[in-house]
């Protein structure tokens, strides 16, 4: 049984969607949750209350325990205020909420590009940041960050998203590296769920399949103390759970003086070969190939 009574949980746009489901299964599990939502629309305009109140009169309902913030997850010192001031602490932060200002990156806009970079990686940030400090004074953290396939492999008309989603996952192995000695775990998820976000955008029997509930195990899981893994990258959705990681093919080796062009493109096969391909886990693993050329030569 994953219990976590008395742990003390943000998650960010729950007022509809996958957030919404994460925080009923988080309260399910004994958490008090702060369900924040702005309450706008898919393309980030308006505000209201409504949805936020919706989704903790539903964990209440159910016998758990929730409070509702309506900032912008800009608003990032308002929304662990209210955390705080209700519960006391912040034991895990759910990056979730989120929009779309979809078109190709020839039509983009500046307002279009800001705007998803601020709502994703801004307000990622800024609520991440506010909780930070309390999660290390007290030794306890879990931070998961909702990354999307968009960021991981691109998306035709999703360059800004696409941006914002993996930049987030750069946040997330940064983070995962600076936690680790204060016990608090950084994950990041790439989902799939039948969403506002997505009505439209997915045929409509696999829309119906994905229901946004077959994503909150795995981000209950990554919020528990019983994760203990760190700077995961996970796809789930529709039931299927995986990881994901950063492939590095064996390369070429050249003249450390210096190598030409045409040296290069003869080499060109074997730097794209993955065959014998490793799986680095950090900066001093990533340039391991390169030292050793280097101390080959030497
Ligand atoms: P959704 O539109 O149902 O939920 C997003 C929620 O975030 C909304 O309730 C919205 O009001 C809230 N929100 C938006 N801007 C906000 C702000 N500035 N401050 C506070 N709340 C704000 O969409 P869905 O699908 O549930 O998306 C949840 C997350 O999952 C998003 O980050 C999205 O980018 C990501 N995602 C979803 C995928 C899917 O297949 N549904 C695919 C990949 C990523």
């Amino acid at each position: 049984m994953i219990d976590l009574k008395d742990r003390v949980v943000i998650v960010t746009g729950a007022g509809g969607g996958l957030g919404r489901a994460h925080a009923l299964l988080f309260a399910q599990h004994g958490a008090k949750v702060v369900v924040n939502d702005l309450g706008g629309t898919t393309q980030g305009e308006g505000a209201s209350s409504a949805a936020a109140d919706k989704v903790v009169a539903e964990i209440q309902a159910a016998g758990g325990t929730a409070v509702a913030n309506y900032n912008s997850v800009t608003d990032g010192d308002a929304i662990v205020k209210t955390a705080v001031d209700a519960f006391g602490r912040v034991d895990v932060v759910v990056n979730n909420a989120g929009i779309l200002r979809d078109t190709t990156f020839h039509k983009m806009t500046d307002a279009d590009w800001d705007l998803v970079y601020k709502v994703h990686v801004e307000g990622a940030y800024k609520v991440t940041r506010a909780a930070w400090p309390l999660m290390r004074e007290q030794g306890f953290g879990r931070v998961i960050f909702t990354a999307s396939t968009s960021g991981i492999y691109g998306n035709f008309g999703q360059s800004n998203y696409g941006m914002a989603k993996l930049g987030l996952y750069g946040l997330t192995r940064t983070l995962a590296i600076e936690g680790a000695k204060f016990n608090i775990k950084v994950n990041a998820i790439a989902p799939t769920g039948g969403t506002r976000m997505t009505e439209g955008l997915i045929p409509p029997q696999l829309f119906e399949a994905l229901k946004p509930e077959l994503v909150s195990p795995l981000v209950v899981y990554l919020g528990s103390p019983a994760c203990e893994d760190s700077s995961g990258l996970y796809e789930v959705g529709g039931g299927w759970v995986g990881r994901t990681r950063w492939e590095q093919s064996q390369g070429a080796c050249f003249n450390p003086q210096g190598f030409s062009v045409e040296e290069l493109a003869a080499q060109w096969g074997a730097i794209n070969d993955f065959s014998g391909a490793t799986h680095p886990k950090d900066n001093m693993e990533a340039i391991g190939k390169l030292v050793a050329h280097l101390q080959k030569q030497a």
